[in-house]
């Protein structure tokens, strides 16, 4: 049953089925999301979903020891059992083949596939291989990230991501990745949000290693980006035929007021989110604004390094949530200022799914060889209940239309779009958060690990089917 939605289509609620919903969210006839080769597919993370943490020879992450440390994770919750999907992986492959999901975008945990000697570990690789594998028999077209920010612990012990030789380490994984993978990942991308590892990580200490200092953030950007762009020839001399990208989470920041200090504020906003992964990677160059806003910050940068970085990509992966409204914070920076009766979600991101569209088309304006692009993560947390074995999250559905409609706005101007993931498949460890943030289209019930498909879920399988049925 290849990529086959049938199996969905008997199980629909009868609410999708005779079409209310359905019907309300349909994309309008002329949009190019019925286009058969825009790729639909659902995003998960090793980390948020693979649990089995000392199964396999898997090492212990950076995300194992944070996440045990008290006060950093809500509840206390960590990645130790999540979805358990390393033991129930043929059965979330068949949920997703079911829903008739095109593309699978996964990653791979670098502390289950090697060890500290770089020594590979077989049954981790043969884990991912048979998933992959399955995946590829089910005509599922697979994204597999190599850093979904599950640093081995024992790369951070000798300075994680503020040590240059970790980039090495890095380029080591991604060929030991790529001889033992290739033929079985359609697209790779090297990092997840290098701004999440570097700001959240060692910037403001949100997340693992949980440093906070700027002048760490910014160091810690260089080598992840260096290492991204000492990957990038490996993977391509290893596995010519597939794609090689990187995943870059994008934030809109709007001025408070016309005031030119507000406008200036709403820039650096977008210097700090985008540009200061983007012009390294497309320009070969760190914004200098960066560096009014973080005065004394500027990573050490070798010879050659900005040319590595900035070699050529196959896609870019974009990854949008909400926007920030901002104001002068009266000195060199901004503030947030929370706008009032705006639609917001779980997490309190404010669903503005124009901020999407704006930064795509300002991209394309802005680097003349901006790549194709994927939309490599978009949805929304809500506190999703299941009643009578249903979940009625309209929001979500209505969240993915909107932001649906947003890149065929996108495309309509020009932007070269290929495809759009949803995240995530199903509920997961949200980080910081643990699990009462529930991002899927699937809701899990972590006592049971029972599955169940939520109407978000059914939406985007009718809509499936349908365009399958038009092509
Ligand atoms: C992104 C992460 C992803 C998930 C979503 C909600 O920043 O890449 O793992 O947590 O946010």
């Amino acid at each position: 049953m290849a990529n086959d939605a049938s199996v969905v289509s008997d199980t629909l609620s009868p609410a999708v089925s005779k079409g209310s919903l359905a019907d309300l969210f349909t994309p309008p006839a002329d949009s190019t999301l019925w286009r058969k080769n825009f790729l639909l597919g659902a995003a998960t993370a090793s980390y948020q979903i693979e649990g089995a943490v000392n199964e396999g020879g898997r090492l212990p992450s950076i995300w194992d020891t944070f996440s045990a440390t008290p006060g950093k994770v809500l509840a206390g919750d960590t990645g130790a059992v999540a979805c358990d999907h390393y033991h129930r992986w043929e059965a979330d492959v068949e949920m997703l083949v079911s829903l008739g999901l095109e593309g699978y975008r996964l990653s791979i945990a670098w502390p289950r596939v090697m060890d500290a000697a770089g020594v590979p570990n077989r049954k981790g690789l043969d884990f991912y291989k048979r998933l992959l594998n399955r995946l590829k028999e089910k005509g599922i077209t697979t994204f597999a990230t190599l850093y979904h920010w599950d640093l081995p612990q024992h790369l951070e012990d000798r300075g994680g991501w503020l040590n240059r030789e970790t980039a090495y380490r890095f380029a080591d994984y991604a060929d030991l990745m790529s001889r033992e993978l290739a033929g079985t990942v359609d697209a790779w991308a090297t990092l997840n949000e290098p701004w999440c590892s570097a700001y959240l990580g060692y910037g403001n200490g949100h997340h693992a290693p949980g440093l906070a200092d700027h002048r760490f953030a910014t160091q810690a950007m260089h080598h992840l980006l260096l290492a991204h762009g000492l990957a990038v020839p490996v993977l391509r001399a290893n596995d010519p035929a597939s794609q090689k990208g990187i995943v870059a989470n994008i934030g809109r920041g709007t001025p408070n007021s016309d005031s030119a200090a507000d406008q200036r504020a709403a820039h650096l906003f977008e210097v700090q989110h985008n540009a200061w992964i983007l012009d390294p990677l497309l320009k070969g160059s760190y914004p200098q604004d960066l560096f009014e806003l973080w005065p004394g910050t500027e990573p050490l940068v070798l010879d050659g390094d900005m040319q590595t970085i900035s070699a050529p990509l196959d896609f870019l992966g974009i990854n949008y949530y909400f926007r920030t409204n901002v104001a002068s914070d009266g000195a060199h920076g901004f503030r947030d200022v929370p706008l009032e009766g705006v639609e917001r979600t779980q997490m309190g991101w404010e669903v503005y799914p124009d901020g999407l569209r704006d930064l795509l088309t300002g991209f394309k304006k802005t680097y003349h060889n901006l790549p194709p692009i994927y939309i490599t993560e978009n949805g929304m947390a809500s506190d999703d209940q299941v009643t009578d074995g249903h979940v009625e999250d309209t929001q979500r559905i209505s969240f993915l239309k909107r932001h649906l409609a947003a890149v065929d706005q996108a495309i309509k101007a020009g932007v070269d779009i290929r495809g759009y993931f949803l995240w995530s498949l199903m509920d997961n460890f949200e980080w910081a958060f643990g699990y009462e943030r529930r991002f899927g289209v699937v809701h899990v019930d972590y006592s049971t690990q029972k599955r169940t498909i939520k109407r978000s879920a059914e939406w985007v399988a009718k809509f499936l089917k349908e365009r399958k049925a038009r092509a």
